[in-house]
């Protein structure tokens, strides 16, 4: 059975003593089958693991390089995030490729280092609004996943968790509708399928995101092929994360 997973990705937001106050809060959740995961700042990130040690709640990194060491000023690498008890990156959001020119070429890159390093990856695609508009949003997400994790070997995708974002529904208030969101879900899956196989492809965890909060996150859940979410504002608000992981339960 595939997992059930929310992850809360808290870009660039929260301060040191704003980390500690928000994962104080996030202690008092009870969690049940969901997998919970938690991705601050990488400054933070020894301080949020240490704050979560005998918790249910996995911490994970917003982005890793390519490199596993040398003159990438700024840079984090896996062994770094390793060498904190972090084995989870984010690879592929958004905001890197439109913000860090982060292209195909290079999230392959890191994908296949963060997985030849014994990391796991959640790897993020998703459609613009332009291509939702044209109607070349299969097409525009197939290529995403065929320049990158569809090039991977079957056996690293124990290692891969997908998120589909469409970029339009970011932190816009927007989100895609239950269906829109399960199309592409059973979509994705079905790409899975056809390179690796029914085995591989249903066990992989599909997870969406763009606007989700309390009062979507239940008809998005919903879906056969959604298996959790990937949040961005709603998880900095430690009741909204709440419910949001109930409505995943
Ligand atoms: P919002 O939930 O703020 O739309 O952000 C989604 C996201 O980018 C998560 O990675």
């Amino acid at each position: 059975m595939r997992k059930k997973i929310v992850a809360g990705n808290w870009k660039m937001n929260n301060d040191l003593n704003q980390t500690i106050l928000l994962i104080e809060k996030l202690k008092k959740i009870e969690i049940n089958e969901v997998s919970v995961m938690i991705a601050p700042s990488s400054l933070f990130l020894k301080t949020a693991k240490d704050l979560l040690d005998d918790f249910q709640i996995e911490v994970v990194s917003q982005n890793v390089h390519q490199e596993n060491k040398g003159a990438y000023t700024g840079e984090v690498s896996c062994d770094m995030l390793k060498s904190i008890g972090i084995s989870t990156t984010l690879i592929g959001h958004s905001e890197r490729r439109a913000y860090f020119n982060e292209d195909d070429e290079v999230l392959l890159e890191k994908v296949k280092y963060a997985i030849s390093s014994g990391m796991k990856i959640i790897f993020c695609f998703g459609e613009q609004l332009i291509d939702r508009k044209s109607n070349k949003y299969f097409e525009i997400v197939k290529n995403q996943l065929e320049n990158t994790v569809l090039k991977l070997d079957s056996e690293c995708w124990s290692n891969i968790i997908l998120a589909y974002e469409p970029v339009w529904a970011i932190g816009t208030g927007e989100t895609a509708s239950p269906s829109q969101a399960q199309e592409m879900h059973e979509f994705v899956r079905n790409c899975v399928s056809n390179c690796y196989g029914d085995l591989i492809s249903e066990e992989v965890s599909i997870l969406y995101g763009g606007s989700v909060k309390p009062s979507n996150a239940y008809e998005i859940f919903s879906n056969k092929d959604v298996d959790g979410g990937l949040i961005g504002g709603a998880a900095l608000v430690s009741s909204d994360f709440n419910e949001i992981i109930k409505a995943n339960s």
